[in-house]
């Protein structure tokens, strides 16, 4: 897909630059506890206020639901943004009317200003078409750079993208190149990571991946419902047994289309669900009481995964491979992770990862740093990784 990026404005001198950005961040006790995705802004940001345009941030905090919820206001985020911008960012107590608009009239040229939360208007999640209007009368260009938020198709991702000059930040031009990379045109051969706890809420996602992977590790409890589908002891493990017949179809539509599956070769069972429970590794096949419960992968697996991604050029991870907060069940995660980050160092592996908790088990394992590109978008990576066109990206082109 074309879209442009910021490379193709020309002459943005004391012009107003309207700046989706995600500013959903995880609060604890009215404190940042991560501000990865105010880090994640800071590049869009500095290259228009370098090009004196000034930059009225448009965002969402939480889930008001077109009401005026004070405890979801974006307030507090304008200091801890100024603070990792080194230059002041006002913030306006609403984000359309003449009251916003003469603010943003008045920041210096290159100013920076954070408009209150999106969400406090109705319209916003309908994508209504004159509340996007209202926007769209704030800027003289829209720069979208919240992929994580781009699968909504509201009015200040999707409406307004329509009525002014559209472009994308360099974080969403960063993460649409990423994800190009990883499934869109990807070196062969290629490996798929699906982990976590349940097949049902990844259905789509493997559907399209077995189409186009040549190979594909299933991990995680989910990896329960597909060895009890083939007939294994899964004990008192986590597992769908209603999906059966939706694992072994999948089984079969991978077989079609020469995607490899793997599924584990042995298992870490304990039966207390804490770090450093009483456990052992057994083989497939070995006999599990109703008390056991599969919380990791074990090494033989861990193995065979290490020898295809070495032969790989290309993976795409989402999802840990066991219950990588309690260890050691964190064995496999961690090990393949690391091996994954190796060969990428090394220039033999082109490596992306993201959604749900595959931040937080990559951080586990300490190689964030060394992927290739690891997405801060929960939901926005899960229906791009099931093909899913979204709503924010399709308006930009
Ligand atoms: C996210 O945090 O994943 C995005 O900001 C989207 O938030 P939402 O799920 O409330 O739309």
């Amino acid at each position: 897909m074309t879209f442009k990026t910021l490379d193709d404005v020309s002459d943005l001198h004391g012009k107003t630059a309207l700046v989706r950005v995600d500013f959903n961040v995880p609060v604890e006790d009215g404190r940042i506890t991560d501000d990865t995705r105010l880090k994640v802004a800071l590049p869009t940001i500095r290259k228009l206020t370098e090009k004196a345009a000034k930059v009225a941030l448009l965002a969402h905090f939480d889930r008001p639901k077109g009401k005026v919820v004070p405890e979801m206001s974006l307030a507090f985020v304008a200091p801890a943004l100024s603070d990792l911008l080194g230059a002041p960012v006002q913030f306006a107590s609403d984000c359309v009317g003449d009251d916003a608009k003469a603010l943003i009239e008045g920041l210096p040229d290159g100013g920076v200003i954070l408009l209150e939360n999106v969400r406090f208007y109705p319209g916003e999640e309908k994508n209504d078409p004159a509340f996007a209007q209202q926007l769209a009368d704030l800027g003289d260009i829209y720069v979208n750079d919240a992929f994580s938020a781009a699968h909504r198709a509201h009015a200040s991702t999707e409406g307004v993208a329509k009525l002014l000059p559209a472009y994308a930040g360099e974080s969403m031009r960063r993460e649409l190149d990423a994800l190009n990379a990883a499934l869109g045109a990807p070196v062969k051969p290629t490996i798929g990571i699906v982990g976590g706890s349940k097949v049902s809420t990844k259905l789509d996602l493997l559907k399209n991946l077995v189409g186009k992977l040549d190979a594909l590790a299933i991990g995680g409890g989910m990896a329960n419902t597909f060895l009890y589908a083939q007939g294994h002891e899964v004990g008192g493990s986590l597992c769908e047994k209603d999906l059966k017949d939706t694992a072994l179809e999948i089984l079969k539509e991978a077989e079609a289309k020469g995607c490899r599956i793997l599924l584990p070769l042995d298992v870490v069972v304990a039966q207390e669900f804490k770090a450093n429970a009483a456990n052992r590794t057994v083989d497939l096949g070995a006999e599990l009481s109703a008390d056991d419960k599969i919380f990791d992968a074990g090494p033989r697996t861990v193995a065979q995964l290490k020898d295809v991604i070495a032969n790989s050029r290309t993976l795409i991870w989402n999802g840990p491979l066991g219950v990588f907060e309690l260890p050691p069940f964190d064995a496999a995660t961690v090990e393949a992770a690391k091996f994954a980050a190796l060969q990428t160092k090394s220039g033999k592996l082109v490596a992306v990862a993201g959604g749900g908790d595959t931040v937080a088990a990559l951080n586990h394992a300490d190689v964030v740093q060394d992927m290739t590109f690891v997405s801060t978008a929960g939901g926005a990576f899960l229906e791009w990784m099931e093909g899913k066109e979204l709503p924010g990206v399709a308006a930009l082109g």
